[in-house]
């Protein structure tokens, strides 16, 4: 095959693809001469002071301490983090801009990741809607509630792409797909900085964790990520890329090494990609002590050489760790680091506080009514909730009657702290509608039998089962609300085994033993295997936890009010040993097929020893997943047929339209996520089985039918070849229009000069 290698600009279709979903939240333009004039005034302790961001426990009681105050008079510390009560803020705001020398205001920043006091679904959740108006929303309604109280600056979105679900935090994740990712990492920062930083309710949002977090080698947090830098670049930078186009206000380096170096300290990342080729003029902060943890790695001898390596690389701010405070001065008189650099650092910081226009309304509230978990703000969680939810299998058991009993038994069915998952500093248990009262509700106190059966997720003892059961025998069906409690994904909780914990499987086997309708609904931070308990259970509703409206989105899915819709945004394994899984990964040179497959029972005793027959799998779990990414069911079905291309040839620098008429065939109205892949032939280096370019979320009746079209522009195709060019390369192409990454309608194209 002819292979015509042709460097484009990295800018582009991904800027063009993302508007298609939102507008760009373009940063307002500061006034560079300000910084400028600012900065000739600033001594050089107040220049590292700019740089300095530091915590306070988000647990901190007590008055504000004075030697905390004097550092803000004497202009040592440019951010908090975790201040949390208002008044303390607004106290070192004003001593900031009243009382130090030069009056440079103070960010605070705080982690809002998927609500402020309203819990929207874990982002992993808002991914597996494919709507990222209702991320957007979410990160709107968290803005409104968090700058209320005096926050300006989250440390959210997160865009790690995740292809290990024993990761704990995949959670944070929109999932595995760069394109997918990219799309709710836009419209997350557009949700929380509006397109217009300096407008009261908007909130500086930061793009983390730069970079390759996600790709921690065996899901051990923390632990080393080793990625080529081709795949760097076209699969874990990418909603980097995205987010700065879309004006993101700040980045937040990783915690971990790529290929030997630590982000943080990370001159290819942080000055030739970010500054350089992508020209990016917002503020980078570190993560929690990650300049230090640059010793433990090796790559610092101690805190001086730590604060060289990240400063030199281009770090703006240092969170929680004192190395710059403490050694920046004496490593520039050594002249080990030029004051330009540091010069560098400081505007950054000083462009933010700009842009939000801090240096004019310093406080930036305004005086009006809360909307703290005002109505809308709980009715759009619920939506997303409502969308957010996945059903993996069902038995014609749901939706279920109105009519009749529900024995509701599971750790998760009345635990109103665990339904909002992880990174939740602000949202209360009080606040939240459990699945017990949302479906008392519906249905009536006398028609919901409750009994937990575990008091949580872990409990390894069978002292509950009993209960469970006997309320069981009592009502027509059965629902069991179980899982993982928040605290089980996120930071440091990686899992090994990612199936339910504690006792949940042994219960539901108990349960299913009464022969009565067996509904399993499960909130999570990830994937969860089932392979012990699937046949046991009619109907699977996957939830990853849901937030403050689980209880009520959850009872209008089980009672068909609403459909499902939510898909897949990462693979779902048979069990943690198939990671890392993934939909878009390279073919081998004996790539796994059906036909071939010989099991672990199929090969005769003391079979000679041969490899033939066999190719990339596991004897015993074979090579596919227990759900592709992208799948989902809903209440009705829908039938995809008469693929179209308008052409067979495209010249490189134009596009291609592909159709498909997709029909609802079954009794109910649903929505289904059409989902559009590629896969490049042949490539310079080797390209993905498939990858996800665009997908469309459409509503239909039933027996009611739609074209669904999408366009391609040549400029999609395009990877890094080994010369590390960006290349779209003339050649052959297959296409799907598919309602799941493993199946679909199968076209072919040409990409020609
Ligand atoms: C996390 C960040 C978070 C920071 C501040 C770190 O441990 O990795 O994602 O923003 O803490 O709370």
């Amino acid at each position: 095959m002819r292979l015509i290698f042709r460097p484009i600009k990295r800018t582009f279709f991904y800027a063009f693809l993302v508007s298609l979903f939102c507008l760009p939240a373009l940063a307002a333009t500061p006034s560079e001469a300000k910084i400028e004039q600012l900065l000739s005034k600033m001594t050089i302790t107040e220049k590292i002071g700019q740089t300095n961001l530091r915590g306070r426990s988000s647990r901190a009681t007590g008055p504000l301490p004075e030697a905390l105050k004097q550092t803000v008079i004497d202009g040592k510390v440019g951010a908090f983090l975790n201040v949390m009560k208002p008044h303390e803020r607004d106290e070192l705001q004003r001593i900031a801009v009243e009382e130090s020398r030069l009056g440079i205001p103070l960010l605070f920043g705080r982690d809002v990741i998927h609500g402020f006091k309203t819990i929207f679904p874990i982002p992993l959740g808002l991914a597996a809607s494919w709507q990222p108006e209702l991320a957007e929303s979410g990160a709107r309604v968290s803005a409104i509630e968090a700058t209320e109280l005096g926050v300006n600056w989250t440390f959210a979105p997160m865009m790690d792409i995740a292809r290990d679900p024993r990761w704990g935090r995949i959670a944070e994740s929109f999932g595995e797909d760069p394109v997918l990712t990219s799309i709710f990492s836009v419209a997350m920062v557009k949700g929380f900085q509006t397109d217009d930083l300096s407008n009261p309710t908007a909130m500086a949002a930061t793009a983390k964790h730069l970079v390759g977090y996600g790709a921690v080698e065996g899901g051990r947090d923390y632990n080393t990520s080793l990625i080529p830098e081709g795949e760097l670049r076209d699969v874990y930078l990418k909603p980097f890329k995205a987010a700065a186009d879309a004006g993101v206000a700040s980045m937040m380096t990783s915690f971990n090494e790529i290929n030997g170096v630590p982000a943080t300290g990370n001159k290819l990342i942080l000055k030739d990609v970010l500054r350089g080729e992508w020209q990016y003029d917002g503020m980078v902060v570190s993560d929690w002590d990650s300049v230090i943890e640059m010793i433990a790695h090796g790559f610092a001898a101690d805190k001086k050489h730590a604060a060289l390596r990240a400063a030199d690389a281009g770090l703006d701010m240092e969170m929680t760790s004192d190395t710059y405070e403490l050694y920046l001065e004496e490593i520039i008189a050594e002249g080990k680091l030029d004051i330009k650099q540091l010069d560098d650092l400081v505007r950054n910081v000083l462009r933010l506080k700009y842009r939000l226009n801090l240096f004019e309304s310093p406080h930036r509230r305004e005086v009006k009514e809360s909307s703290i978990l005002s109505a809308e703000h709980r009715q759009k969680a619920k939506e997303a909730a409502l969308q957010s939810a996945i059903l993996l299998k069902n038995n014609n058991s749901l939706p279920m009657p109105k009519k009749g009993t529900v024995a509701l038994i599971g750790p998760l069915a009345h635990a109103a702290h665990e339904q909002m998952g992880t990174w939740v500093f602000d949202g209360r248990a009080k606040n939240n509608i459990t699945v017990l009262d949302a479906l008392q509700q519906e249905l009536g106190n006398e028609n919901v039998i409750f009994a937990e059966g575990l008091a949580y997720s872990r409990v390894m003892n069978h002292d509950g089962f009993t209960a469970a059961i006997a309320a069981a025998k009592k009502a027509d069906r059965i629902v069991f609300v179980g899982g993982e409690e928040a605290i089980l994904s996120g930071e440091a909780h990686s899992r090994a085994d990612i199936s339910l914990p504690g006792s949940q499987e042994a219960l539901i086997k108990e349960l299913a033993k009464l022969n009565k309708p067996l509904i399993l609904v499960i909130m999570a931070g990830r994937p969860i295997t089932m392979g012990n308990i699937i046949d046991y259970v009619d109907a699977v509703l996957f939830n990853f936890h849901p937030g403050t409206m689980a209880g009520p989105a959850i009872s209008d899915l089980l009672l068909g009010k609403v459909s499902p819709s939510g898909r897949l945004p990462v693979t779902w394994p048979k069990s943690g040993a198939q990671a890392p899984i993934y939909y878009n990964h390279k073919n081998t040179g004996r790539p796994a097929n059906d036909k071939d497959f010989v099991g672990i029972n199929d090969i005769p005793v003391q079979a000679w020893q041969s490899s033939l027959g066999n190719d990339s799998h596991y004897l015993d779990l074979g090579f596919r997943p227990a759900y592709p990414f992208g799948y989902g069911l809903t209440y009705s079905q829908f039938s995809y047929a008469d693929l179209k291309l308008d052409q067979s040839q495209i010249k490189i620098g134009g596009s291609i339209k592909a159709s498909a008429i997709i029909k609802n065939t079954g009794k109910r109205e649903a929505s289904e996520v059409v989902q559009f892949y590629i896969q490049d032939v042949v490539g310079d280096v080797t390209r993905p089985v498939r990858e996800l370019k665009n997908w469309q979320k459409i509503t239909l009746k039933p027996g009611e039918s739609r074209t669904v079209t999408f366009e391609l522009q040549t400029d999609e195709l395009s990877f890094h070849n080994i010369a590390m060019q960006e290349v779209v390369e003339a050649g052959d192409f297959n296409l799907w229009i598919a309602p799941n990454a493993d199946s679909g309608l199968k076209g072919h194209f040409e990409l020609i000069e």
